[in-house]
């Protein structure tokens, strides 16, 4: 069913040491997080996964089911956004035969199937309030009964949560149960974003690279350059936008200019959405800044189409070469190599 998955390997502590460690070594923030996975991995404590989309929350939930001693039984993984509301406390817990309409025979639920391993809610904050409520009361005992059915069923696994959520705010709206958010976050992992710890990029760029390579047969290599416009750039979708980047550019020809010229298009974006200053500017000088402004995207566009070949820039944009230098010093153009020395 989407939205849930089983692993279907058996798993070992051997497997978190040849694995998962490699991944969660790097910047401080890493190692914490991977020491922190290795103190509670054998508590069974339930742990909440937090951080944005793509910083690595499916990684380090996989990670701690592999460093417990869990690791042999099964990872259920139920996404909570994947799967219809109506549809999700049959997924979560199972039915009988005939407890719904199209229920023709009893199906065990995912939690039934975490027995001796661990199970991962992601995204659960999307949760309804009334599942929320049915989830704290089994997890107070691990007994629960299938949709439709009478008698209990107990459950062995660890409890493992995760979301991109800010879970307080959800509360204070209402929108999730203030005693279900104690009882899941009993052990809090945070996952600051890539822009937040750099240093992992250069180790995550030859990881990715070397994979690709080898997955797409290519030999591909990526400038210093390059590294450093990769190290430079914000990374709004982290550690799954930086994998995308890496595989286009192993795989696409001009990958390398095609990410060039995204990190340009947001210098100029971002350079023009800056906000002014409150001023008391009359319009005129208004409109002046106004026309500048467009006159150095236009002129910053250019001269990245070109690769700061001046003499082609001055003839595309129909000025002397003389006018493009002082043009060029008046809006503060750089070329990108000397952008990238200290
Ligand atoms: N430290 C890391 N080393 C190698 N790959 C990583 C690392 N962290 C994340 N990735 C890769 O980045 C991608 C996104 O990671 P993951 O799915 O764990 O993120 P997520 O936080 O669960 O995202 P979402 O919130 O969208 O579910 C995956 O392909 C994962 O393998
Ligand atoms: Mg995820």
């Amino acid at each position: 069913m989407a939205g849930t998955d089983k692993a279907s390997l058996p798993s070992s502590p051997a497997r978190y040491a040849t694995e998962y460690v490699p991944l969660l070594e790097g910047s401080p923030a890493m190692r914490e997080i991977r020491t922190l996975i290795e103190s509670v991995a054998d508590t069974d404590a339930t742990v909440l996964i937090r951080g944005e989309s793509g910083v690595g929350k499916d990684l380090v939930a996989r990670s701690l089911h592999a460093a417990s001693n869990r690791a042999n039984g099964p990872f259920v993984k139920v996404n909570c956004a994947a799967i219809p509301q109506g549809l999700l406390e049959s997924e979560f817990f199972g039915h009988e035969k005939g407890a719904f309409t199209g229920a023709h025979r009893r199906k065990p639920g995912q939690f039934e199937y975490a027995n001796t391993g661990s199970f991962y809610l992601d995204e659960v904050a999307e949760l309804p309030l009334s599942l929320q409520a049915k989830l704290l009361h089994v997890l107070q005992d691990f007994r629960f009964s299938r949709v439709g059915g009478h008698g209990a069923i107990d459950v062995d696994t660890r409890i493992i949560a995760a979301t991109n959520r800010d879970l307080e705010q959800a509360i204070a709206r209402g929108e999730f149960r203030e005693d279900l958010y104690y009882r899941l976050n009993v052990v809090e992992v945070r996952i600051p974003p890539l822009r937040e710890r750099k240093e992992d990029i250069p180790s995550l760029v030859s990881r990715f690279l070397t994979s690709f390579n080898q997955q797409y047969g290519r030999n591909k290599q990526i400038s210093s350059e390059t590294l450093h416009r990769l190290i430079e750039y914000p990374w709004p979708g982290n550690v799954r936008e930086l994998e995308n980047i890496v595989r286009r550019i192993v795989v696409l020809n001009d990958g390398e200019q095609a990410f060039e010229a995204m990190c340009a298009r947001r210098r100029v974006n971002h350079a023009a959405s800056a906000p002014a200053p409150i001023t008391t500017e009359s319009l005129r000088d208004i409109a002046r800044r106004g026309a500048r402004e467009a006159e150095r995207r236009a002129l910053a566009e250019v001269l990245e189409r070109v690769k700061w070949n001046r003499a082609e820039a001055s003839r595309s944009l129909k000025v002397s070469y003389k006018t493009l230098l002082t043009k060029i010093a008046e809006c503060g153009l750089t070329p990108p190599n000397s952008r990238l020395s200290p």
